[in-house]
């Protein structure tokens, strides 16, 4: 029977993997613009790492954990998110002596088991950012700027929706008025809200039930319960932003599905993704370094989900695969073993070069060029090779020239001159594609 990858596991074929890479680099390049050092992360870790800082209520750690009894008994689970492990390690290396401020980010796997769906996977990637060491509402604004910079950048529309979640002070308060809200409406809501209101009743506005949406429509909002230093950070956090023209809607239904939010809260919509429309998240997490046994260092930071940027990118088809600098076509045996020298010093001086077996006709060659993008191709023939020459062709004006391949010169002279159009097309004539098995070209 065919082995096929497990549910809710993809690969990333190449067509795929383009966008990645661009991503990947914007993420890099907004990111050093605001002073972020890269940290790499183990996937495994101890499970009760995660109880504690996501929350033991929370559906990733109560239903979507990869958790497994290794060999010594320990209990280790595979990283649904990558904030717990920054601050393990934040912790575990005393980060917050050698820098007052910490700016990480990071990119990789993550894993939950979710019912996948279009946007939704079991494994999927995160470029994620923390800030440790601030809490004032200057560095969320930068934070949400930084991110706006990246959309920008990628010429991705999103709109961001932004919440404050009040603090240990004022949130209680809040909480239990929702609770009793909750209750007054317990007959319409759903099973799952049920739990939620015992639990965590900020999560009955989350629920995507339409009977739950209709009952909480006229729940109260937390901006109606923030203590005073929670409402002047958030003000603040807003009047940056509209300072420095980024548009953002205030949702006070947005409320994070992980326990460690407080203040400032925000998710990324992109329109043309369906139901798994949210491509970033994150907030403020001001109590979570000290609850994980560290000091009291106050921190914020987000995760972007690049299978659903991907996606973005890819509908907007703007993602060109890169094409090779040089395309050699060697026609026989003996041109071939020259064709290989060729490539080997051109890609050692940095340039991408594909080739292909000598016993291809022209004409198979040509077509995978052109399939390929590829301006210019080296014809090596086994007549013109005694004259350490070969065929240069230009696909974009369709023209032969003549050029001597003298291997002992550099490569950046080799591909200049293979690159120098200003040659007339040469007496050479047009190569014949016709014959299918024909071994040199005809010159
Ligand atoms: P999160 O909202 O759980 O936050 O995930 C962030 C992003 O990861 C989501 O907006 C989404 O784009 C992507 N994502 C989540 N689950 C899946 C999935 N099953 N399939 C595909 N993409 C998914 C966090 O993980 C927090 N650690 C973010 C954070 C960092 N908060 C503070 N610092």
């Amino acid at each position: 029977m065919k082995i096929t990858a497990i549910r809710g596991f993809r690969d990333i074929l190449p067509e795929e993997s383009a966008s990645w890479q661009v991503l990947t680099s914007q993420a890099r390049a907004s990111f050093a613009a605001y002073g972020f050092h890269e940290i790499i992360l183990p996937v495994l870790e101890k499970t009760e790492l995660f109880a504690r800082a996501i929350g033991e209520t929370t559906d990733i750690v109560e239903k979507e954990m990869y958790t497994f009894i290794d060999r010594d008994d320990s209990s280790l689970t595979l990283r649904p998110e990558g904030t717990a492990s920054v601050i393990r390690a934040y912790i575990e290396h005393s980060l917050h002596q050698k820098e007052p401020v910490s700016k990480l980010f990071y990119i990789g796997p993550m894993f939950r088991r979710e019912r996948p769906q279009k946007g939704r996977y079991r494994q999927f990637h995160q470029i994620g950012a923390e800030i440790l060491g601030r809490d004032d509402a200057l560095i969320d604004a930068e934070l949400l700027l930084m991110l706006n910079d990246f959309f920008t950048a990628l010429r991705l529309d999103v709109s961001v929706d932004v919440n404050s979640l009040g603090c240990s002070n004022c949130r209680p308060q809040y909480r239990e008025r929702l609770r009793a809200f909750g209750e007054s409406k317990f007959a319409v809501l759903c099973e799952n809200c049920h739990g939620r209101l015992h639990r965590n009743p900020l999560r009955i506005l989350d629920c995507k039930e339409e009977g739950c949406r209709q009952a909480t429509k006229d729940a109260p909002v937390i901006a109606d319960f923030l203590c005073d230093p929670c409402r002047q950070h958030f003000a603040q956090v807003q009047a940056l932003l509209r300072q420095e023209n980024v548009l953002i809607t205030v949702n006070p239904r947005l409320v994070r599905g992980l326990d460690y939010y407080c203040r400032t809260s925000f998710e990324f919509i992109a329109l043309g993704l369906g139901s798994q429309n949210a491509v970033c998240g994150g907030g403020r997490y001001d109590g979570l370094v000290e609850q994980m046994g560290g000091p009291a260092i106050p921190g914020i930071g987000f995760a972007i989900g690049v299978e659903r940027l991907a996606m973005l990118l890819q509908a907007q088809e703007r993602i060109v695969a890169t094409a090779p600098d040089l395309f050699i076509a060697p026609m026989g045996e003996v041109a071939e073993s020259q064709a290989f020298a060729v490539a080997r010093r051109l890609r050692q001086g940095g340039y991408r070069i594909e080739s292909e077996s000598g016993s291809r006709s022209l004409k198979a060659q040509m077509r995978r060029a052109d399939k390929l993008g590829v301006r210019y191709v080296l014809i090596i023939g086994e007549n013109e090779l005694q004259a350490g020459k070969g065929t240069i062709r230009d696909m974009q004006t369709k023209t032969d020239r003549s050029l001597a391949v003298d291997l002992s010169s550099s490569a950046q002279d080799l591909m200049n001159a293979i690159r120098d159009t200003s040659d007339q097309p040469s007496a050479i004539s047009r190569q014949s594609e016709g014959a299918e098995h024909s071994s040199k070209p005809e010159v």
